[in-house]
């Protein structure tokens, strides 16, 4: 159960969630849509000799039109994994192992430092195998500048890789820019859009984006499901061998249930998420401002625009990050500099110039569909006055 989003802080029994960027919870409608496929229909939709099977193959292509019909591509396109961060490893290594292949030389590899590790550990595979990396480093506002690509390119660049909107700071990157100056070059551009995809218009092909990842459970869908959309005919090596199912891109019986509560997902995302932008945005603008008013010296990490609507950032200053994070930590679910990556501070607060102390005293808060202005409310009190006690207590 979701703490209970309209309670005052002072009798509310649950702490405020702010951590919809972490994962958001499955959405009612597509809890129901995938509720026949365990176990009414439980057929293996490889299984084509009997209707058991045929029911479940054809669930399959259904969802899978569905969900290509949302980002505007075509069926084929897309090809079902367990999440962004197969999709992310099978796009990086399968696309460069792929070419390394055809062309007998391991090329050149572009991205940029503040990417989800997801895409920076297989791109490190890469490099262990012979590839060379070059990432570059953000602004101080989060966004890279479509010269520095330009910059970077060089004869034998294969691929770039860049995500749609960061998911510690909510930045969104130039992708129209980026992926003509990639197009200019031959030059393949993947996008991590985990999460993008759900919150904003994200479609690949109209922005010129060949190899897209995506996440069900950032869009109020399941968990262990996601897509790689690519551009078809795209070289592409499997990362594992089995069944041909999938065109043998990823082989393994389809999770049906999982598949079909993604394209549900995507299609209520899509319905509600102008609606949602504009509401998010107005609540998260009111916490900024709030936390700017009462608590005082705090900064902003990555530019407001372009941005996420539900993404907020901060560094509270002249705070220990190790305290306020316990102090908050029974009352407001979000997110701290330091809760990824085994407590290291976070790489991305730290390449837009963050120092360490100041990427341990920084929050994530990330609003989602069950956030009310009550939630709102109750995390900037609840922020203000642990802040401002530490503060006296300094
Ligand atoms: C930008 C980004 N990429 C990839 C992932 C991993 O996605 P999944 O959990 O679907 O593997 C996440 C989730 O934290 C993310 O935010």
């Amino acid at each position: 159960m979701l703490p209970s989003p309209s309670q005052p802080l002072t009798r509310r029994s649950s702490p405020v969630a702010l951590d919809f960027q972490a994962t958001t919870p499955c959405a009612p409608e597509v809890l129901e849509a995938m509720e026949p496929w365990w176990q009414q229909h439980w057929g293996n939709p490889s299984s084509r000799q009997h209707r058991l099977g045929l029911t479940a193959a054809a669930a399959v292509s259904d969802a899978r039109e569905r969900l290509a019909a949302c980002l505007k591509v075509d069926p084929i396109q897309v090809v079902f994994t367990s999440g962004a961060t197969e999709a992310n490893n099978l796009a990086l290594l399968g696309h460069a192992r792929a070419m390394a292949e055809q062309t007998g030389h391991r090329g050149h590899l572009i991205s940029v430092s503040s990417e989800h590790h997801a895409v920076l550990d297989p791109l490190q595979q890469l490099r262990r195998e012979g590839f060379r990396l070059t990432l570059l480093e953000p602004g101080r506002d989060g966004l890279l500048k479509p010269a520095q690509l330009e910059e970077a390119l060089q004869p034998d660049t294969l691929l770039v890789s860049v995500m749609a909107a960061n998911n510690e700071i909510g930045v969104l990157q130039p992708l129209k820019e980026l992926a003509a100056i990639c197009q200019a070059h031959g030059v393949r551009l993947h996008s991590d859009a985990a999460q993008a995809f759900g919150h904003l218009p994200f479609h690949p092909t109209s922005l010129g984006v060949e190899l897209a990842s995506l996440s069900g459970h950032k869009l109020y869908g399941p968990k262990g499901i996601g897509a790689l959309v690519m551009r078809e005919g795209l070289p592409l090596q499997p990362l594992v061998f089995g069944g041909g199912q999938e065109q043998s891109l990823r082989p393994g019986t389809l999770p049906v249930p999982l598949i079909v509560g993604l394209a549900r997902a995507a299609e209520l995302a899509l319905s509600d998420q102008e609606d949602r932008r504009i509401r998010l945005e107005s609540l998260r603008n009111r916490l900024w401002q709030e936390l700017q008013d009462q608590v005082g010296d705090v900064q902003l990490n990555g530019a407001l625009e372009p941005r996420l609507p539900h993404n907020l950032n901060i560094t509270v200053e002249g705070v220990n990050g190790n305290r306020l994070q316990q102090a908050l930590r029974s009352r407001l679910l979000c997110s701290s500099g330091s809760a990824c990556s085994a407590g290291t501070p976070s790489h991305v607060l730290q390449a837009i110039g963050r120092s360490q102390e100041q990427a341990n005293a920084s929050l994530r808060l990330s609003l989602g569909r069950p956030t009310q202005r009550d939630d709102i409310d109750a995390a900037i009190e609840l922020i203000s006055e642990v802040v401002g006690q530490m503060r006296q207590n300094a």
